[in-house]
């Protein structure tokens, strides 16, 4: 009888694991089926055990993904989910945290605000024997974390800049083009990476004078903007504008590290009088959100990165599952993302550059959005 009920639970989660594959990004989770790690069959069992899920926030629209691809994938696994939104507040994200130690969760997933607010709360789920997994952005300073799902961080900023590169033909000479810098949050270990990875490809073009940053402005700590803010990332663009674009220079790229940013440049360029299509820069993105995408096609937006949230869930939720019941998950760098106590064994998703050459490709055949989300 048991082993009855235990198939016919088999079989109902491999139904609900299909039905959640036909679904696009904008809605729950698509393609890849949550197990690919984990083979033995009670391991896709989450008999009851529940799974904490603190996410940043509802504001910019990879995360409501991010958070939904996991939870049906979890759920589809027979876990219980309890998925939280911190609205970008530390201290929200911290007693989210922390109920969900005491209200008894198996297993954390964290895609963190402030890392460093997180270390005592994190601290605390080690006491209580809760491991812990770090979503997209790593935590810092703490040895409760037992793996990391992310995207190849640096290469995120290294197709961005490319991106650049290539459109402004600057291996072959080409330029000066006037550029500035919109770089993420300095409370996120990822935005360091990004930076990085662009000025890897950008610095030399910036050393022979083919880039030029009419304000002066590339390091990091000029250029950061806290908490991935839009409105913050305005109005840095509204002040540039006014103080280095006024007496005829041309903006040529705003290399923005995320489409949330890319909006608010937009905003800003409009009301100092810019058009699209006459004197609008190049404006890079992250995200591939649906508004970034619409705007790739109308050309207020130039570029984005697509990262696949689907397959980021599920390789999270194969940690997930190794730390519950065992075994191995599928890891494929143990050397780069060092967060001051550990390494943390990570697996990297592929980021890719999209543009308006191939959005459709990658982002309608892949079933990410339908062509009617993107009104096509
Ligand atoms: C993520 C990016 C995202 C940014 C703002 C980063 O940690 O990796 O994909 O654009 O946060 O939400």
């Amino acid at each position: 009888m048991k082993k009855l009920i235990a198939l016919a639970l088999t079989a109902a989660m491999a139904l609900s694991l299909a039905a959640c594959s036909t679904t696009g990004a904008g809605g729950a989770s698509s393609a890849p089926a949550a197990s690919t790690s984990m083979a033995s069959s009670t391991a896709t069992m989450g008999g009851g055990k529940t799974v904490g899920i603190a996410m940043p926030t509802q504001s910019s629209q990879r995360w409501i993904q991010d958070g939904s691809n996991l939870k049906s994938q979890l759920e589809a696994l027979g876990y219980t989910v309890d998925l939280q939104y911190a609205e970008d507040d530390v201290q929200a994200q911290v007693s989210q945290i922390e109920n969900m130690i005491t209200s008894g969760a198996d297993c954390l997933v964290v895609a963190s605000i402030d890392s460093q607010a997180l270390v005592n709360v994190l601290a605390q789920a080690k006491d209580n024997g809760i491991p812990v997994v770090a979503y997209d952005r790593l935590l810092m300073d703490t040895d409760a974390v037992s793996y990391y799902a992310t995207f190849d961080n640096f290469g995120v900023g290294v197709e961005i800049a490319k991106y650049v590169e290539a459109k402004m033909d600057l291996a072959n000479g080409a330029g000066p083009y006037n550029i500035e810098f919109f770089a993420g949050s300095p409370d996120d270990n990822n935005a360091h990476l990004f930076n990085d990875g662009v000025f890897s490809v950008l610095q030399k073009y910036l050393d022979n004078g083919q880039l030029v940053c009419q304000s002066g402005q590339t390091d990091f700590e000029q250029t950061a903007i806290l908490r991935w803010s839009q409105e913050t990332a305005q109005k840095r663009m509204e002040d540039l504008l006014a103080g280095y674009y006024s007496q005829g220079q041309d903006l040529d790229i705003a290399l923005s590290m995320f489409d949330g940013f890319s909006y608010g440049i937009a905003a800003a360029l409009e009301g100092a009088g810019y058009k699209v299509g006459e004197q609008w820069p190049i404006i890079t993105g992250q995200d591939a959100e649906l508004m970034a995408c619409k705007n790739i096609m109308s050309g207020k937006q130039s570029q984005t990165i697509y990262k696949d949230t689907r397959v980021l869930a599920e390789k999270c939720v194969g940690m997930v599952q190794a730390v519950l019941e065992g075994g191995e998950p599928e890891i494929n760098d143990s050397e780069t993302y060092n967060n001051n106590v550990k390494v943390v064994p990570s697996y990297l998703c592929t980021p890719v550059s999209v543009d308006e050459s191939n959005l459709k490709e990658l982002l309608v055949d892949s079933g990410y959005y339908t062509a009617e989300d993107l009104g096509m």
